[in-house]
């Protein structure tokens, strides 16, 4: 197996002046990553921007990482097998645990579809600071809505490795929520976030 180079040698973490605490208070709330996964159409955007909404009008700073814009830039480099997979995971891991030193609530919406890939960044985490929520939905449901028309090519082999298609989603096992996006509405299923978030003590 070719072994991953390291380039960050000889370097140390540098504390600044001002603290994760000192920035939370300024925000009014603490900082947290709310990670949605789930197959591609389950619902998981929509949800994290109503979601984002619902924080914004709360008074919450927020910030929406969502796979297929990410894709577009941060990780444009990278495709779609297991080990590109796991690096797109990683770098949405690390950014958000940026955003949690600056006080923020990170919101994620990624497939992430590989259990390993998931509990290494939850492993970045404290325990009351990251909230895994499972977007529950039918391959059939996923594949019907078909937005973007991927689930068509993928059954027809033109797109390959598609999740659900052609490559695995591993359900999460112990999930903080999971949302049936079948029977549940895209506000219930914020609401339901917001709740969990109050519950948590973040907001
Ligand atoms: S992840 O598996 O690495 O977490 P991510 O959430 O970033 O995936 O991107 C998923 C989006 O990329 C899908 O919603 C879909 O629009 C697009 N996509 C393109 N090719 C694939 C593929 N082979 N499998 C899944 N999604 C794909």
């Amino acid at each position: 197996m070719k072994k991953t180079v390291k380039h960050s040698n000889n370097t140390t973490w540098f504390n600044g002046l001002v603290t994760r605490e000192d920035r939370e208070k300024l925000h009014k709330h603490k900082g947290a990553v709310i990670w949605f996964t789930g197959l591609s159409a389950s619902g998981k955007s929509t949800i994290a921007h109503h979601l984002e909404k619902r924080l914004y009008e709360l008074g919450c700073s927020t910030y929406v990482f969502d796979g297929d814009n990410v894709r577009q830039g941060l990780c444009s480099d990278i495709g779609f097998d297991k080990k590109d997979r796991a690096e797109n995971i990683r770098r949405i891991g690390e950014m958000s645990k940026l955003f949690v030193d600056a006080g923020i609530i990170a919101i994620t919406a990624f497939i992430s579809p590989y259990r390993k890939d998931r509990g290494k960044i939850k492993s970045l985490f404290s325990k009351e600071q990251f909230f895994e929520v499972f977007v529950a939905c039918p391959i059939e449901v996923c594949a019907k809505r078909d937005p973007k028309g991927n689930y068509k090519k993928a059954f027809q082999g033109i797109i390959k490795n598609y999740t659900g298609v052609s490559a695995p989603y591993e359900t999460p096992l112990s999930p903080d929520l999971v949302i049936f996006s079948d029977k549940t509405g895209a506000i219930e299923a914020a609401d339901r976030v917001v709740g969990l978030l109050k519950k948590g003590n973040i907001i």
